[in-house]
């Protein structure tokens, strides 16, 4: 395939725009379109006003504009089938099918492989009542985990550290039916403790090609203090993961995940995901995701070298046995995320953004739009001047790299200090774990 390639990205967040910008790199590219995407986003591919979980209205314009290639971010729009849509119409497309996408959607099926491929991961037990629910919660006692099964936007966890908290939660699960129906079945489990990483391979179901390691901070303030946000920041790689705990991930988690789906009539192909906690044990999964992650991605992308594109393409000719070998920067990568006033409640939005083009400009720094808008602010003369407006919890992702993670750290947050928007909040200790550990020497 020569530079014709017409791409569609689906989402808009941080992840979609850095799979924008690395996508953008491809020699085979010509063209990215995102849908819907956001006002950074804008600056290298075309932003389509068709939501992400459109399915209909995503294929339509698929086929309309003759896309080559589908790029899938979030979630939702994967555990709607629109993998199998797009195949229906030979419409070439990166991400799992929707019986794949269960396991994320939901969480009983996942732990269900886990048991039975002997896979890590905390001891459980699923409830479709909640008398039997609390019953069992003070049976086990605190802490423990309660999890709803189906899509909750990142919500349907709740780590309890006391009893009542437990029960809380399965009533607001169960009885207040705050997440509809993806709380009408739910999961207990034993609360693991330990370090947590994020461990994403690309597989065609056959071969599997490695992905960077990366550390999620997903608590809103420094120390991992206050309520779980969608991700604060990340660094990769993750310095916990030494190459034999990535080996024991391989063949522990990810392949036998693989290979029991395999096994279940389910070839995945696409991103795989494993959130796993680090426990004393070993590695244990806390939950498979289907997509790239977010912000992990944005940390992963700038140190990958290799060409995403034709990894994808691989992937959906069932090849990737080709170019599994990925090609890595050696340097650190950390991620900050600038968040609006409030996130993750209520948040303030349409707050003007300051200081993007000095953050740039410094050496090794890109900065992924999470939530922004582009305004015009002066119509009248021939060319109308751009700024760009909060528009989202999250609102940016400053990414920096650097020899050592002490100099991408002090990189990143040197392009940090250039930017403001009124009310911006975002944390000041991004990476400071694996800095502790490299001083130490490990
Ligand atoms: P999940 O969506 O299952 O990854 O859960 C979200 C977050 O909840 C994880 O990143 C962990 O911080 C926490 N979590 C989930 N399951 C457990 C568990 N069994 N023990 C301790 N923390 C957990
Ligand atoms: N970083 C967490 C996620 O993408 O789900």
């Amino acid at each position: 395939m020569n530079s014709t390639m017409r791409v569609l990205v689906i989402g808009s967040g941080g992840r979609e725009h850095a799979l924008c910008w690395k996508i953008a790199q491809s020699p085979l590219v010509d063209k990215i379109f995102c849908a819907p995407g956001n006002g950074g986003i804008a600056q290298v591919a075309e932003c389509l006003d068709i939501k992400a979980d459109d399915v209909a209205g995503l294929l339509d314009f698929a086929k309309r504009e003759k896309i080559d290639l589908t790029v899938v971010g979030p979630e939702a729009a994967l555990s709607l089938g629109i993998v199998d849509e797009f195949s229906k119409y030979k419409l070439r497309i990166f991400g799992p099918s929707k019986a794949a996408a269960l396991l994320e959607a939901s969480k009983v099926f996942s732990k269900k492989l886990m048991a039975k491929y002997n896979i890590p991961t905390a001891s459980f037990k699923v409830f479709d009542n909640p008398g039997e629910a609390k019953e069992y919660i003070k049976n086990i006692g605190a802490p423990c985990v309660v999890k709803a099964d189906g899509l909750a936007a990142g919500k349907g966890v709740v780590v309890a550290k006391t009893i009542d908290e437990a029960e809380k939660a399965v009533s607001l699960m169960m009885e207040d039916k705050v997440f509809k129906d993806a709380g009408s079945k739910i999961i207990i489990e034993e609360c693991l403790e330990g370090e947590e990483a994020s461990i994403l391979v690309i597989t065609d179901s056959r071969d599997v090609a490695v992905l960077a390691s990366a550390q999620d901070h997903k608590r809103i303030f420094d120390n991992d203090a206050g309520p779980n946000t969608g991700g604060m920041g990340v660094y990769s790689p993750a310095s916990i993961v030494t190459p034999g705990l990535l080996n024991d991930v391989l063949d522990k988690i990810i392949y036998p995940a693989i290979r029991g789906l395999h096994k279940e009539g389910i070839d995945y192909r696409g991103v795989l995901y494993a959130g796993v906690m680090i426990t004393k044990s070993g590695p244990k999964a806390l939950e498979f995701n289907v997509r790239f992650g977010d912000p992990e991605t944005q940390a992963i992308l700038p140190r990958l070298k290799s060409d995403l594109v034709e990894v994808m393409l691989a992937v959906s000719e069932g090849k990737l046995v080709k170019v599994k070998n990925l090609d890595w920067d050696n340097r650190a990568c950390v991620c900050v995320v600038l968040a609006s006033k409030g996130y993750p409640g209520d948040y303030e939005k349409d707050k003007e953004i300051y200081g993007l083009d000095e953050a740039v400009q410094i050496k090794d720094i890109a900065v992924f739009h999470a939530g922004t808008k582009l305004r015009k602010i002066n119509d009248i003369g021939q060319k109308a001047e751009l700024e760009y407006l909060t528009s989202a919890g999250r609102v940016l992702g400053v990414v920096g790299l650097g020899d050592t993670i002490k100099d991408a750290i002090d990189n990143v947050y040197q392009a940090v200090e250039k930017i403001s928007f009124e009310g911006m909040h975002y944390r000041r200790d991004i990476g400071k774990r694996a800095l502790i550990a490299a001083r130490r020497g490990l």
